[in-house]
């Protein structure tokens, strides 16, 4: 499972030598992000009229570093208040962006937006906008300070240690601990059918594991969600079909990472000190019977690695029946 992302970050070459020594980044390419004029070439693009903005296309295995992780890297290399400028280069192909190809990566980069202007306390001149298209810059811009070890960088020579010497350890541990519990819950539901007694298990196990805040199922019961086993504190007990992130999980059918609950639109805050959510629907027969619901107390604690797992543990649920 690899994911992908476009950024911006002023001159490609010192941009793609940083984010390519991050570890979990798996490919990195140069090229032209979001501009106006079909194939260009570095010759035009330089002119600075066509709209393009010198980015660095990444691949990345979210299970050894999360979007978070590589946002809070961007930043370090970027100075997210200038406009059109970083650096010594000037001009709109050096304007910093995250071009995203995924609608589900946006909750999260707007939230690393805005902790980031909270810390500037000045509006952010970063882009943030679905990739509407990319094209590879010439050969001689790939990997261009590995093949010129003196060539010209806007970035400071330390960036690239602190690249290589920090990993996002979090995730990491996050995704151990997942795989750990992924052959404790295949265990547990070996041969057992009572989907309740299930839930009541797979509850304990990730709340004891991951140390959440609440975890735990609503069932679907005629036209809506009524609470089931969970671990945690007092819950609300009906939620209605398309309501809240449970109910819209449930008429959506797909898996919601919200990382801020306060910035999805009717929220239900069944306990005020709730910061972050996950919610995973849980299929039988092709029909949601239940949703997975976990809560957090800190902002943006759900990512691509919860999301792989919790979705195999689901799947646990119904499989004896
Ligand atoms: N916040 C959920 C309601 C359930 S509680 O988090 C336990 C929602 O908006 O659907």
């Amino acid at each position: 499972m690899e994911k992908e992302l476009y950024l911006a970050a002023g001159c490609f070459w010192g941009a793609e030598h940083f984010l390519k020594q991050i570890e979990g980044v798996t490919f990195t390419e140069v090229g032209f992000a979001n501009g106006t004029t079909p194939n260009p070439t570095y010759q035009q693009v330089y002119t600075d009229t066509t709209g393009y903005a010198e980015t660095v296309h990444l691949r990345y295995d979210p299970l050894r570093v999360s979007l978070h992780f590589l946002l809070e890297m961007y930043f370090k290399a970027i100075d997210p208040t200038s406009l059109n400028q970083q650096g010594e280069d000037r001009g709109t192909r050096y304007r910093t962006g995250i071009y995203y190809t995924h609608p589900d990566d946006l909750p999260l980069i707007q939230y690393v937006m805005s902790v980031e202007a909270g810390k500037y306390g000045l509006p952010l001149q970063v882009e943030v906008l679905p990739l509407a298209n990319f094209y590879r810059a010439e050969d001689y811009h790939q990997d261009y300070l590995v093949n010129n070890p003196d060539g010209y960088c806007h970035l400071p020579v330390e960036l690239f240690a602190y690249a290589r010497n920090n990993r996002d350890t979090a995730t990491l541990q996050k995704c151990d601990t997942y795989s750990l519990l992924l052959r404790q819950a295949k265990a547990l539901a070996e041969g057992e059918a009572d989907l309740i007694a299930l839930m009541a298990n797979m509850s304990s196990l990730l709340h004891e594991s991951l140390h959440f805040w609440w975890t735990g199922f609503y069932r679907v019961v005629g036209e809506e969600l009524l609470l089931g086993p969970f671990q945690g504190p007092v819950a609300c007990m009906h939620i209605a079909y398309g309501r809240g992130v449970c109910g819209t999980a449930w008429k959506e059918g797909r898996t919601l990472v919200v990382p801020d609950v306060e910035a999805f639109p009717g929220h239900i805050a069944c306990s005020a000190a709730s910061r972050s959510e996950i919610v995973v629907p849980v299929r039988s027969q092709e029909k949601i019977v239940a949703v997975l619901d976990i809560d957090s107390k800190e902002h943006a604690t759900f990512d691509d690695c919860d999301r792989f797992y919790l979705e195999q543990l689901v799947t646990l649920l119904c499989s004896a029946q």
